[in-house]
């Protein structure tokens, strides 16, 4: 019953009826909350044979508990936070009956979180679509160094800043160009408040490796190495550049920044086809998700598919297609 009534109440507070809710196709991103959980679930034990039984798993940014509930189901000890508290409340609904979740209203990126958990409390994180929600990423994975132990290992999946098909279309607001404008002009394309933040692959990787995360698996889930050619790639931007000759720039300086920002971009691009492994180049342009683990130097994290070592990225797993849901 716990889901239905989460969509009950989701649907309440939007005064629509649960059943057009649960008649689109495919499921939005609140109502897959469950199914994407279980998929996740699926993933981290195809992709590195992980046993959740007993581990103490943090699911941050857990929004309406889904993924919190699958990992419960496949028996680990389940902590859930968000700093949203009417997200919190949805993933309480959502778990009662079904799940044993610990679930707290908390900002994962402020110290204050050092209060709710001792150091070293977890054996594993999970931040799925949670990194780009994030601005001070720099906090959260120095509180991530706190919460895990000493062979603690986090998965993470996030957007790409460097996919041309974003650039093309954000995925959350599908707006062009957005991925290449500063996120202070970020107001001159979309009106509100965005939340969401691209950054570069190489931030990420530094930052993990700073704050004592030194190993790092990708995994290849969207099989970029079989599905971008280069002929795929030079098409996309191509498309980029056609794009920004017709687009109706609302005013003279967006006009200015989006075209620096795509020459950049073409230009970066242009940089690595000439100076980077292909292989870097495919996963880097070609990803519309960079997914993977990062750990401590002790940790585990050997995959069970086949993986390639490409120089600038490390190691990278094979893997078939996930979901790519964003949310709305
Ligand atoms: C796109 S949702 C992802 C939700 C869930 N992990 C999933 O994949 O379905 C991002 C979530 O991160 C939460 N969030 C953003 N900043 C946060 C922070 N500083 N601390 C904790 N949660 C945060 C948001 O409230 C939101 O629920």
């Amino acid at each position: 019953m716990a889901y239905a009534d989460f969509v009950k109440m989701y649907a309440a507070d939007r005064k629509v009826s649960p059943e057009s809710l649960l008649q689109a196709k495919p499921l939005s991103f609140p109502m897959s909350t469950n199914s994407r959980g279980e998929q996740m679930i699926e993933f981290l034990r195809s992709s590195l044979a992980l046993e959740l039984t007993g581990k103490r798993v943090l699911d941050i940014g857990c929004a309406y508990g889904g993924f919190s509930i699958a990992l419960a189901k496949a028996g680990a000890v389940v902590s859930g936070v968000d700093v949203s508290k009417p997200f919190i409340d949805y993933a309480i609904v959502n778990a009662s009956e079904t799940a044993e979740v610990d679930f707290h209203v908390a900002d994962a990126s402020s110290v204050s979180i050092r209060k709710l958990f001792p150091k070293g409390s977890f054996d594993f994180i999970v931040l799925n679509d949670v990194l780009e929600h994030i601005y001070d990423t720099t906090g959260l994975i120095s509180n991530l160094d706190w919460l895990l132990n000493e062979t603690g290992r986090f998965y993470f999946k996030v957007p790409n800043a460097h996919s041309p098909r974003w650039a093309i279309s954000e995925g959350h607001r599908k707006i062009f160009g957005l991925t290449l404008l500063d996120p202070d002009c970020w107001f001159h394309l979309y009106p509100k408040r965005a939340s969401i933040f691209y950054r570069r692959l190489g931030y990420f990787q530094s930052i993990f490796e700073h704050y004592n995360f030194p190993k790092l698996l990708f995994v290849d889930q969207e099989a970029v190495f079989e599905r971008f050619p280069q002929r795929k790639l030079d098409r996309e931007f191509k498309e980029l550049a056609k794009r920004a000759r017709t687009f109706e720039y609302p005013n003279a300086d967006v006009k200015v920044y989006l075209r620096q920002g795509i020459s950049r971009f073409r230009e970066e691009y242009l940089y690595d086809l000439e100076n980077s492994d292909f292989g870097l180049v495919q996963f880097k342009y070609g990803s519309y998700f960079f997914t993977g683990f990062a750990g401590r130097p002790s940790a585990e994290l050997s995959p069970i598919q086949p993986a390639v070592g490409i120089k600038g990225l490390g190691l990278v797993a094979e893997r078939g297609s996930q979901h790519d849901l964003l949310a709305e």
